[in-house]
């Protein structure tokens, strides 16, 4: 017995699903895992447009461009790094990267308060990760990155630099050393405050 079956020479009447328009014959486990995929891609981008909104997860963009020579000119918001409150409880936080350390490396804010950090590096790349948060950045020179966050719990929250970063000729390399802290304060209750 021949194992030949192709072809018109190999006899044999054409199949039903042959003559069906030339419809593609899809075999039924390929269709049940076809399916199962485009289902998988909707729940992913429904995923993603919920997590964008709902949760308000964010990635950091490009909110602006600075010319790293010019961080320390008064016009420039990163010549006075640090805390700046806008409203009670809303804050921004103005960060400088450089090698090798942050500037501030100490921030305090009350709990529940809402800070923006703007981001930017002096020399090389930098990352910028507050350990516990959805604050994850790169630190990059003539870039301004910015993320928002909300702090509800009070405590200690670690930022670290997360790109391993430049190399100055003579000098240890201190990437490892390049870390800060946020103390979020327990809020004052209403029965706490005194006249
Ligand atoms: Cu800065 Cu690693």
């Amino acid at each position: 017995m021949s194992d030949q079956a192709h072809g018109p020479e190999a006899g044999g009447a054409p199949t039903e699903e042959q003559h069906e328009d030339n419809k593609i014959h899809v075999e039924r486990w390929e269709a049940i895992w076809l399916r199962l995929a485009m289902i998988m891609v909707v729940v992913f981008i429904l995923g993603v447009v919920i997590s964008a909104t709902a949760f308000g997860i964010s990635v950091p963009g490009v909110t602006g461009r600075i010319n790293p020579a010019t961080i320390d000119d008064p016009s420039s918001p990163f010549s006075k790094p640090g805390l700046r409150e806008l409203a009670p409880g809303k804050y921004e936080a103005y960060i400088v990267a450089q090698t090798w350390n942050f500037v501030p490396d100490k921030l305090e804010v009350p709990q529940g308060s809402e800070v923006t950090f703007y981001l930017t590096a002096r020399d090389v790349t930098h990352g910028f990760k507050l350990v516990g948060t959805n604050i994850n950045m790169m630190a990059l020179p003539g870039q301004v990155s910015s993320l928002k966050a909300t702090f509800n719990k009070p405590g200690t929250y670690d930022y670290l630099c997360h790109e391993y970063c430049g190399y100055v000729a003579g000098a240890p390399i201190g990437h490892q050393t390049m870390y800060g802290q946020l103390t979020v304060t327990p809020a004052l209750t209403t029965t706490a405050v005194t006249q």
